[in-house]
């Protein structure tokens, strides 16, 4: 692997130097020996940042995404590390399948894989999985979610917590309660939902589940980590919880920051999504939430799917929009130009707060010397047309096709490798 040396980039706080990498860590730029140069003037140089909620869809799926196409996409949008959520076929629910997974991503990822185990067993709902050998096992699992599926039986839920506790991991959920919908469900209940005749998903299907799961983290004394929060009432239960030092963090999903349920008007089904898009207030509500830190980070709920899949009438087609490369860009178009996120807080947002949810030694560091190297170089003023065909992602249903957004993400580097150069 060759020396790296970056010059003239500002670091998050303003301040300018040039960078050194040698064997995977930052040096001095005087130990570097003949390098790899990337001038970086004008370039902000940003800790790698880490997805807490990515699909990649190997094994099970891969026409739609495989480990080495999905971390392709993270590497150009910016990210050094993804959590592969368990809804794989099959599902990451024993040992086996996490170090599968893990041997897999050894081989062919260009990102960091941290393999997310279910919390039960083929996601049904009903009997744990083995959380504790995953966890043992040469995968380190430290993260479960049944993502895709809210875990639904509160006793499964406390017992998932209480067991977690026990070896510091935490239980991820994807909170939308089924019983609270009528079947079809698939757009945000609203005015709109009404006049498309599409069956709606009221707000509280998500805050209904937050509040019981956060008493639930409580009773247990467990971490609870809150999937892609999209409503004003789920924001509120989050600040209360907090107020009262419940073990609970949240993240938001950049769809859920810039778009809403008008973009359904037209039955594209790209825009069919869990937890649907939301009306106005509550993307105010999410990007409030987002800048005064209820909620602590961002996860892409990056999600391929094929065409054949989408080809359906809205309320059959299957949920779900990519986003790994437009996520730094929608964060910037939403948040940063907003004036609502400052570039350390956002760092904190996209990168440190991610990686503490599952205790990375390597990922979410500060760029200092003898830190590991990972890092992105941004541009902070660059934008273009993004095209759905230019990605490095196997699926194309990507909700920003044709949008003019900031696409700030220049050069990716993880464990002192060159992952993505424009
Ligand atoms: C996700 C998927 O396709 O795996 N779909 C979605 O609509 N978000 C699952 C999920 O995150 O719930
Ligand atoms: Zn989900």
């Amino acid at each position: 692997m060759r020396d790296l040396l970056i010059t003239g980039a500002a670091l998050a706080d303003g301040t300018t130097g040039d960078v050194g990498v040698r064997d995977g860590v930052f040096v001095a730029a005087g130990d570097v020996r003949d390098p790899e140069r990337i001038d970086a003037d004008g370039l902000l140089v940003l800790p790698g940042l880490v997805d807490p909620h990515t699909h990649l869809r190997e094994p099970g799926r891969e026409e739609t995404e495989t480990v080495a196409t999905g971390t392709a996409a993270a590497a150009r949008g910016g990210f050094t590390a993804v959590h592969a959520m368990a809804n794989l076929d099959p599902v990451t629910d024993t040992a086996e399948a996490a170090e599968y997974l893990a041997a897999l991503a050894a081989r062919t990822a260009s990102a960091e894989v941290v393999v997310v185990g279910s919390v039960t067993k083929g996601l049904g709902g009903e009997q744990l999985s083995e959380m504790g050998l995953m966890h043992a096992s040469a995968a380190g699992v430290r993260m479960f979610s049944d993502d895709g599926r809210c875990v639904m039986d509160p006793l499964v839920m406390r017992r998932a917590l209480t067991y977690a506790k026990t070896f510091d991991a935490v239980i991820a959920q994807h909170a939308q309660d089924t019983r609270l919908a009528g079947t079809g469900a698939c757009c945000h209940e609203s005015e709109i939902s009404g006049r498309l005749g599409l069956p709606g998903w009221p707000a509280q299907a998500e805050s209904t589940i937050i509040a019981r799961d956060v008493e639930l983290a409580e009773l247990a004394g467990g971490r609870l980590h809150v999937c892609h929060v999209s409503t004003a009432e789920g924001v509120e239960v989050i600040r209360w919880a907090k107020r009262r030092g419940i073990a609970v963090t949240a993240e938001v999903t950049p769809h859920h920051l810039y778009l809403g349920t008008r973009e359904v008007e037209g039955y594209d089904t790209t825009f069919k999504v869990n937890p649907p898009l939301r009306t106005d207030e509550h993307i105010e509500a999410v990007r409030g939430a987002l800048a005064d830190g209820t909620i602590d980070m961002v996860g892409t709920d990056h999600a391929p799917h094929a065409r054949e899949d989408k080809d359906h009438p809205f309320d059959i087609a299957l949920p779900g929009m990519i986003g790994l490369e437009q996520a730094l860009g929608v964060v910037v178009e939403t948040m940063v130009d907003t004036g609502r996120l400052d570039w350390p807080t956002l760092v904190e947002r996209m990168s440190s707060a991610p990686a503490r949810l599952t205790r990375s030694a390597t990922q979410g560091r500060p760029i200092a010397l003898g830190e590991p190297a990972n890092l992105v170089l941004v541009d902070a003023s660059a934008r273009s047309v993004v095209d759905r065909d230019a990605s490095a992602s196997k699926s194309r249903n990507n909700p920003y096709h044709g949008r003019d957004l900031p696409d700030p993400v220049v050069a990716t580097v993880w464990a002192g490798r060159v992952t993505h150069r424009r």
